[in-house]
């Protein structure tokens, strides 16, 4: 069986290979004179299943090659195709928050099935709805068990609690804090005023000298963090550390990141992080061995 990558999952895709049966997909990737992409499969995959890995962060341009991609595999015969989709982009617009706003995570999820994907593995998507976006045939891993694991290693978990920086976040906090031993919960209630600006809510809760382990599915601009951190922060809390599956990380999220006070953030590689990203407070867990023990 095959799996074919786009150029953001390639090093992803080769560890993947490594360690399961799977064979990496020769494919030719090209962008023509106008600006449009060319995806050419070069292995036989008639009657097969085959698999087809990327993520869809930014730029646009990798949801188009891998739609281009997914093209390729079913023009040419696939039987199957289960996609990998580490990060999924877009996933955040997943209702009518307004009048007049778009729902693209349904708008990716039908031209994903129409472009032919029939099983879908993805990492932590975004809600409960995206998720039904993606059904029938949709495998969703979650990271808790591998943070959960990480903490239990590396940390004493003495007057700890564990926090939601919002209510999205509440479900996964709660499935940490089970895994911990059943460490108490903090859910915070955020708002936005605008788009990309974060604040919380005050709260009444005697949290003074305890350690924090957030948790979220993502990090982009960092705004949520801060305005947790900095909640917290007034309630006193001794130290806090970050555990997010997705590090979108765009800006300031890290100008905002080496002045949060926080211990230590850590996330895994479902989006790529470029070198200059990984400052000292960020530890990057692979996710390769989650993604390998769903394919075995
Ligand atoms: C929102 O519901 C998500 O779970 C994250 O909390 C949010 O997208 C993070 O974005 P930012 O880092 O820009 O606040």
């Amino acid at each position: 069986m095959y799996l074919f990558t786009l150029p953001n999952t390639k090093e992803l895709s080769q560890h993947i290979c490594s360690k399961t049966k799977l064979k990496l997909g020769k494919a030719e990737f090209k962008q023509l004179s106008d600006g449009e992409q060319y995806i050419q499969v070069k292995n036989k995959i008639k009657g097969q299943n085959v698999y087809a890995i990327g993520s869809t962060n930014q730029p646009d341009a990798n949801i188009i090659q891998f739609l281009i991609l997914i093209n390729a595999l079913k023009e040419n015969g696939a039987e199957k195709i289960t996609a990998i989709i580490p990060y999924f982009g877009y996933a955040r617009q997943d209702k009518l928050d307004k009048p007049g706003a778009p729902i693209t995570a349904k708008l990716l999820a039908k031209l994903f099935k129409q472009a032919g994907i029939n099983q879908f593995i993805t990492v932590d998507i975004h809600s409960q709805k995206d998720q039904k976006y993606l059904q029938p045939n949709l495998i969703n891993i979650s990271t808790i068990p591998l943070f959960a694991k990480y903490i239990n290693n590396n940390f004493d978990l003495a007057n700890t609690i564990v926090v939601a920086p919002d209510n999205g976040a509440a479900p996964r906090a709660k499935y940490l804090a089970k895994l911990l031993n059943n460490l108490p919960v903090l859910v915070m209630e955020k708002y936005r005023p605008q788009q990309n600006i974060a604040k919380i809510k005050d709260f009444q809760k005697n949290i003074k000298g305890k350690n924090a382990i957030i948790t979220d599915d993502m990090i982009d601009t960092g705004g949520t963090i801060m305005a947790a951190c900095q909640e917290l922060k007034k309630h006193k809390v001794r130290n806090i550390y970050l555990f997010i599956t997705h590090g979108v990380l765009s800006e300031p999220a890290i100008k905002r990141l080496k002045c949060a006070p926080i211990k230590q953030l850590v996330i895994t590689d479902t989006h790529p992080i470029s070198k200059k990203k990984q400052i000292k407070k960020i530890k990057i867990l692979p996710i390769a061995p989650e993604i390998i023990k769903v394919i075995k």
